[in-house]
């Protein structure tokens, strides 16, 4: 990944040393969860059901742009059904027999949570088909002539799949997955809830129009919030005697170069290069990642969601396009014949990232 990604301020993975601090700002249950109400109101019935049958909760697949809670929700969901959880990761899921050794030793209505699971390789994927539906697992025992395949039984387990890039994912693979999520960019009304809760455990002093300002600027993600709310707290301890206020709030960020839209300086780049060089678009999303220097999966990824979400930029058959609000807001005139002319629709959910419901 390349340098300007990996410093931005804004970069939805989490940094090395946040991941600790991630941790304790972690809500345990969904009471303490603010934002994604449809989804949290589903899973407290389906968890509720559950509960009362005493089986383990169908499989859940969570899916979104990153830092907005799929991890949050597997650890809230194992908390809640009082069961333990075993975590992995799509890529350190080599063999087969890795995928076995964690299946086999799973407790009764545990969980499995594989984070990244469109990177599973197709072996280990297909693997995974029967222990998801029937619970068992085809071994094989022996070698040569003598080789033979038994039949596994596992306990009953709930697999949560997380994933950033669910149209990556086969189909076989999602419909095995009774419940399915897609998690959406929050309100400034929920990112304020979370900032107060995150200035009570860091022990801040939050103003409440401060926490507007943060919350404003944060690309609707609890993680930038989050981050954001630290780098603030230290302007405030240095400059204003540790109260973070309205001034403070938008001076920080100003010094960080977040926007008052919430973009910085790579989402900037993206749109005045596509204006600027490509006469608005459309441009193809390699032509793109050529031209800015940054790697087409971290756009797609990290950057354009939000962008498109906002209606700075649209994506089109043919290309990525510049909206009319990109002009706006970067201070350009739209050309009389710019593709940004015709581009006036509102963005849905759709646009931001299929639905596979
Ligand atoms: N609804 C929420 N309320 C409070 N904090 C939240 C919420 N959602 C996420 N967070 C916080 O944001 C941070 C990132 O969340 P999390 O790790 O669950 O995101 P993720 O979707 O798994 O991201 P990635 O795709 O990068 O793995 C965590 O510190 C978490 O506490
Ligand atoms: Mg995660």
């Amino acid at each position: 990944m390349e340098a300007s990604n990996k410093n931005s301020i804004l970069n939805q993975n989490p940094i090395l040393d946040e991941l600790n601090d991630e941790k304790s700002l972690r809500p345990e249950s969904l009471e303490h969860f603010p934002g994604q109400d449809k989804i949290k109101a589903n899973l407290k019935v389906f968890i509720e059901a559950a509960k009362k049958r005493h089986e383990s909760l169908d499989h859940c697949l969570f899916y979104g742009p990153p830092g907005l809670g799929k991890t949050t929700l597997a650890h809230i969901i194992a908390r809640t059904m009082d069961v333990e959880m075993k975590t992995t990761s799509g890529p350190a899921l080599d063999k087969k027999g890795d995928l076995a050794a964690i299946l086999t030793n799973l407790k009764p209505n545990s969980i499995l949570f594989i984070d990244e699971i469109h990177r599973l390789n197709q072996i280990v994927e297909e693997y995974l088909y029967s222990a998801m539906e029937d619970f068992c697992l085809d071994m094989i025992t022996g070698e040569g002539l003598g080789a033979r395949t038994m039949k596994f039984q596992l306990p009953r387990f709930t697999l949560i799949g997380a994933t950033t890039r669910a149209g990556m994912l086969t189909s076989p693979l999602r419909d095995r997955f009774g419940i399915v999520a897609r998690l959406e960019f929050y309100r400034p009304s929920d990112l304020v809830a979370i900032l107060q809760r995150s200035s009570n455990i860091l022990v801040a002093n939050l103003k409440a129009n401060a926490a507007s300002e943060i919350a404003n600027r944060s690309r609707g993600t609890p993680r930038i919030a989050n981050r954001l709310l630290k780098r603030v707290r230290d302007f405030a301890q240095v400059r204003n005697n540790g109260v973070i206020d309205l001034q403070i709030a938008q001076s920080a960020l100003e010094a960080l170069e977040v926007d008052r839209a919430g973009l910085d300086a790579m989402d900037r780049k993206i749109l005045i290069c596509i204006i600027e060089k490509f006469a608005g678009g459309p441009t193809g999303i390699d032509t793109l990642a050529a031209a800015i220097n940054e790697e087409r999966e971290t756009i797609e990824d990290v950057y354009e969601p939000f962008l498109i979400q906002e209606g700075f930029l649209m994506k089109t058959s043919r290309g990525r396009c510049a909206m009319p609000l990109a002009y706006e807001h970067l201070g350009f005139k739209v050309p009389p014949r710019s593709p940004a002319n015709a581009l006036t629709k509102a963005p849905t959910p759709e646009d931001v990232q299929p639905n596979l419901f």
